[in-house]
């Protein structure tokens, strides 16, 4: 037993690993080892054979590229993952992903907020939508030099109470939760050619292999150089005019965005923790889904619907069904410019309790008209 024990201590030592427990019944920390913590060995470490078996990623990766999904579905760590989990075990334990990411990030004084369909679940009722398989952040350039620097190859254990909200989830998790914090080598690399690193790191849960995509935001070099003195400058094909011109910014994954539309973050709340969200968290969205996404209460390709007097997404009833198809497809509208009427309406009548900021809208305070979309 004791040898077995030894073994994968050694190789997990190896493998260049740093194990941060973190004591029952507080989300906010101090390290410890995990034996110090853990008295149940060896289950209890069993999880880090999973990081001496880099063999069971995907087969068929290029060479050059850093993280290996799994071969059965791309949004688990082939190391951890065992199987695909069916939404109702999924979630929970994506909502103990977020939380326990949100809040290890906030202690180690790592800026980072929530993006892409994260976001947008956000924004309905500040939960992970049901249909996600993934969690999306970002960071900024600082955070990844940091993060890389110092917490690379990290397990972070968590009481697995700790990272419940609902009592329905508890029976599901139970003892210790462990997440990996990995940093990609080749985030050192800024160029959006790198086309299998464009993720900077991951925030692995080491016992479904469900894990967190981590961004990191850069500055564009290149045009910023060319930033004329006129304040006049050209972003995703319009011209803006502004006396002190934002940056520009973009991530390896080739999102791009203006220094104005993430900073300064908005603190908010997620799944019941703390979070920042962009500057212009609805412009972004616009952008990236269309305002329908904003508005449309029916996700008919995700087969859901949003009850706006509980606050959540039900999954459309199968006589739902029936009928929308009678009807045609609801299909997301195109990428569309600018924000409806009805999108502002319906936006000024939500109190932006969480915004943190004096600008109660939302909105800009920068003109700025997005580009027609093609
Ligand atoms: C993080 O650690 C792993 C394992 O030792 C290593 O392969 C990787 O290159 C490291 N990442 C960085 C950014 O140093």
């Amino acid at each position: 037993m004791h040898r077995y024990i030894n073994m994968l201590l050694f190789l997990a030592l190896m493998a260049g690993v740093t194990i941060v427990a973190y004591p029952s019944k507080s989300l906010l920390h101090s390290s410890e080892t995990v034996l110090k913590d853990d008295q149940n060995l060896p289950e209890d470490i069993a999880f880090l054979q999973g990081l001496i078996q880099i063999d069971k990623g995907r087969t068929g990766d290029p060479p050059e590229k850093y993280f290996h999904e799994s071969y059965f579905n791309s949004h688990y760590d082939g190391r951890f993952a065992k199987s695909e989990l069916p939404s109702q075990t999924r979630i929970p334990h994506l909502r103990a992903l977020i939380r326990s990411y949100l809040t290890t990030m906030h202690e180690l004084g790592a800026e980072t907020w929530i993006m892409h369909g994260s976001l947008l679940g956000w924004w309905w009722n500040r939960r992970i939508m049901p249909w996600d398989d993934d969690l999306d952040v970002q960071v900024s350039e600082a955070a990844i030099e940091f993060l890389a620097s110092y917490h690379n190859m990290t397990i972070h254990s968590f009481a697995a109470g700790d990272l419940t909200i609902n009592p329905d989830d508890e029976t599901l998790m139970q003892g210790r939760k462990r997440y990996l914090l990995e940093v990609n080598p080749h985030y050192v690399n800024p160029s959006t050619d790198d086309r299998e690193n464009v993720i900077d790191a991951r925030w692995i849960d080491t016992d479904t292999g469900l894990f967190i995509d981590i961004t990191a935001v850069r500055v564009d070099k290149a045009t910023e150089a060319e930033k004329g003195k006129s304040g006049e400058f050209r972003f995703k094909g319009a011209t803006y005019r502004h006396s002190d011109p934002p940056q520009r910014l973009y991530c390896k994954d080739e999102h791009s965005f203006l220094s104005t539309q993430i900073f300064p973050l908005r603190l908010s709340v997620f799944e019941g923790v703390p979070v920042h969200v962009p500057f212009s968290y609805q412009e972004l969205l616009v952008e990236e889904y269309g305002q329908e996404a904003l508005v449309q209460k029916e996700f008919w390709e995700e087969r859901h619907y949003f009850d706006q007097a509980k606050g959540e997404w039900i999954p459309m009833s199968k006589e739902m069904l029936k009928n929308r198809e009678k009807e045609g497809e609801w299909g997301r509208l195109d990428k569309s410019s600018g924000l409806s009427e009805e999108l502002k309406e319906w936006k000024a009548q939500i109190k932006d309790e969480d915004s943190g900021s004096e600008d109660s809208g939302g909105f800009r305070q920068v003109e700025i008209v997005l580009p027609a979309s093609k």
